[in-house]
């Protein structure tokens, strides 16, 4: 399956490139080099050039099934020849009750209820309302607060970015939502570099949300929402007992927890979700991505029964909450969901991320002591190889490092001067070996 692209995909190269402005991207270098991809089958993409690439990042941290998964190709395919659009207000098709159901029983504990959504950001802001409304709806309407952390990602949204902590996400969109603090990150080398798994020291850093509950006090306070750990920023594991710290302390004061598991979601960890595999229970997850394995846009908020028992109060012909989007719950994003989770379930695919964790940890171990390498992280089937940034020009380094991989067959992707992997969870022994071997060359080749 891996090599068997056909070699019709090699496409001409498009007349013009400058219309598109592209996405988080240095628009104005990618379009002197562009780097564009035809075709994908299994693990691997096709250049524009024919040449094959390794996916070493499931895309954009969302193909978690590999490339064109046979069954969500076909599930696609009929549902386009099927119902195109249904309004999901006031108006339902059976495919999004049925996928709300069959999530809600993969989820733990009473994550009972599912709102659609399209994407992460749109998650994440549904999400926030969510917490917002719910403390209104229940008599706490002064708890409008939104904790989140330095470092965090949680979208692109003017709710995500005012609950992140990038920096260059935030500085230029103006004065964000207001009443949000922050809890301090917890990326340190000093402590924790080169721990395999989680990292032992940190956990002492939620005691912080005591600080900002002493702050603000616990009454103006409706929700912290984290990562279980932060991706985009480069993989930062969370101290083990971190979690359940946080989750203490939310208790203690009547806060919600909210998981942003856009990236942990759907066996990155090698467990259904990030929830499962700390052992630690939010009051609401954020999701997208693998949900679908990346194949139609689709996200999901899933929250606790007590929470949506909250809205279902009052008259029964009244709107409980005046929230949605015109393509929640769209049919082909829902019939690509049902086969996404058909091709987890019958390939075991969490399991079969489970069992490769421990292969994938040393082999990303096996890089310490490469040039510029200060750390090397991993969890699951994530990972992150953080280099000593060139004084002066930081990002290059890391960046020169994505390209010597792309020019020799495998992608991976860069947060600053991070290197993070996070490859589909069908990946096999025989792809870690050739994904780190290009790095580790990748690594000796460059200033
Ligand atoms: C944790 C987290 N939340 C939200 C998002 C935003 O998702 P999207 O790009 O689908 O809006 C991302 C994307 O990487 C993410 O990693």
């Amino acid at each position: 399956m891996d090599d068997a692209i056909p070699a019709s995909a090699v496409a001409p190269m498009p007349n013009n490139l400058e219309a598109f402005w592209m996405p988080f991207t240095a628009n104005r270098q990618f379009k002197k080099n562009p780097r564009l991809f035809v075709d994908a089958e299994g693990m691997y993409y096709k250049t524009i050039e024919g040449r094959e690439v390794l996916d070493g990042t499931a895309g954009l941290w969302c193909v978690n099934c590999g490339h064109k998964a046979p069954r969500i190709v076909k599930a696609i395919q009929e549902q386009a020849a099927g119902l195109d659009y249904s309004p999901p207000f006031q108006m339902g098709h059976p495919r999004a009750f049925d996928l709300a159901a069959r999530l809600a029983a993969m989820l733990p504990g009473d994550l009972d209820h599912v709102f659609f959504t399209n994407s992460g950001s749109e998650s994440v802001d549904t999400a926030l309302k969510i917490a917002l409304a719910y403390h209104n709806v229940t008599g706490n309407g002064t708890r409008t607060r939104l904790i989140g952390r330095e470092k965090g990602y949680h979208g692109v949204g003017f709710g995500g970015i005012s609950v992140g902590g990038m920096v260059m996400n935030r500085k230029f969109f103006g004065s964000l939502l207001t009443g949000v603090d922050h809890l301090p990150h917890t990326h340190n080398l000093e402590h924790n570099a080169y721990s395999r798994g989680q990292p032992e020291w940190g956990a002492h850093l939620a005691d912080e949300l005591e600080r900002i509950v002493a702050l603000h006090d616990a009454s103006t306070i409706a929700a912290v929402i984290v990562e279980p750990f932060a991706g985009s920023a480069g993989v930062i594991l969370p101290p083990k007992g971190y979690l359940q710290r946080l989750r203490e302390i939310c208790d203690k004061h009547g806060i919600l927890l909210v998981f942003d598991e856009v990236i942990t979601g759907f066996g990155r960890l090698g467990a259904s979700f990030a929830t499962e595999y700390f052992g630690v229970l939010p009051d609401i997850i954020t999701t997208a991505k693998g949900l679908t394995s990346g194949a139609v846009p689709m996200g999901a908020v899933f929250v606790r029964k007590h929470i949506y028992d909250a809205f279902m109060k009052g008259p029964e012909e009244a709107i409980e909450l005046f929230h949605g989007y015109t393509y929640s719950a769209h049919p082909l994003a829902c019939a690509a969901a049902h086969a996404a989770l058909d091709t987890y379930q019958e390939d075991g695919l969490f399991e079969r991320a489970a069992a490769m964790a421990p292969y994938w940890e040393d082999a990303i171990h096996s890089l310490k002591g490469e040039p510029h390498v200060i750390d090397l992280r991993n969890l699951g089937l994530v990972g992150a190889i953080e280099l000593e940034p060139i004084p002066g020009k930081p990002v290059k380094r890391a960046f020169d490092v994505f390209l010597n991989c792309y020019e020799h067959g495998a992608m991976i992707r860069t947060t600053g001067d991070i290197l993070a992997l996070t490859p589909p969870l069908i990946i096999e022994k025989t792809h870690i070996d050739r994904l780190i071997e290009t790095i580790r060359s990748a690594l000796r080749a460059v200033d």
